[in-house]
């Protein structure tokens, strides 16, 4: 695991940016998994730019999001598939057919999570996935007690987690209870996993994920297992690791042609 520390929000979003750009750049035909939430807005909105300004072509390109919730429409303003295509796909070249994100309306959940898992193996896996941490320490919506191994599949959401997403809802009773989301096994087959934190309220739970033992109570914890994790972190999120000038030094000593961005 590399663990990046940036000087500011502005400064992580914007080398997560540059990592992905470049990524896709190498790749045209790039597999790439998405994530949504507050973290991610800005990440989004520099791919915008860096689509409109710096001829950033996703015409090759497929997605698949992490999660979505279970009987949100795509049109519900709270969903995922909504969120996605107002932050990104409505705004680059992207062909809205390669843009996948698990189906919460689907009837059948069993048979759409083995269906969501076999189109990312007809594509050879996920290049690059973008993840967040919520406050419980999850990835994806792999709420504490995921299996490490865990694939797609329906989960209940914590208390927790409804009390960081509800206010989005307006009224918290709104929001589901239930989301379908990609297992920690899924995840972990990723090529590259790249998880962004920004923000002093994820300190505490940053520390515990990446400097703590990997547990299934806190799933980002299992990114420790995966070979080619990047962590980029602003000085807020970072605050609480007990070993960020070895970070520092590791990145500040990296050799040039192994520098992501
Ligand atoms: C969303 C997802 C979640 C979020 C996490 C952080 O697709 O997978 O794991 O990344 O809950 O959310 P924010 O960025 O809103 O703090």
């Amino acid at each position: 695991m590399e663990i990046i520390i940036q000087p500011d929000k502005a400064a992580a979003v914007d080398l997560t940016a540059r990592i992905v750009d470049r990524r896709i750049r190498e790749k045209p035909k790039f597999v790439l998994g998405l994530a949504t939430g507050r973290t991610m807005e800005p990440v989004y909105a520099e791919l915008v730019r860096r689509h409109r300004e710096e001829g950033l072509d996703f015409s090759q390109v497929h997605t698949f999001n992490l999660d979505e919730y279970v009987g949100l429409p795509p049109e519900h303003d709270q969903s995922y598939r909504y969120f996605m295509n107002q932050q990104l796909f409505d705004h680059i070249n992207i062909p809205p057919a390669n843009t996948r994100l698990p189906d919460g309306m689907a009837t059948d959940i069993p048979a759409e999570c083995a269906a969501f898992e076999a189109e990312i193996a007809a594509l050879g896996g996920v290049d690059l996935q973008l993840l967040g941490i919520g406050s419980d320490g999850h990835i994806g919506f792999n709420e504490p007690m995921s299996a490490i191994r865990s694939r797609t599949r329906i989960k209940t959401l914590t208390r927790e987690t409804v009390e960081q997403n509800g206010p989005l809802f307006g009224d918290p009773g709104l929001m589901p209870k239930h989301a379908l989301t990609m297992g920690v096994g899924t995840i972990l087959e990723s090529e590259q996993c790249l998880m962004l934190v920004t923000g002093a309220g994820k300190a505490d739970i940053v520390a515990e994920a990446l400097e703590g033992p990997i547990s299934s109570m806190v799933t980002a914890s299992a990114l420790q297992l995966h070979p080619r994790t990047v962590v980029i972190l602003d000085e807020a999120a970072a605050a609480k690791l007990t070993r960020s000038d070895y970070y520092r030094w590791t990145y500040d000593n990296k050799p040039a042609w192994q520098r992501l961005d």
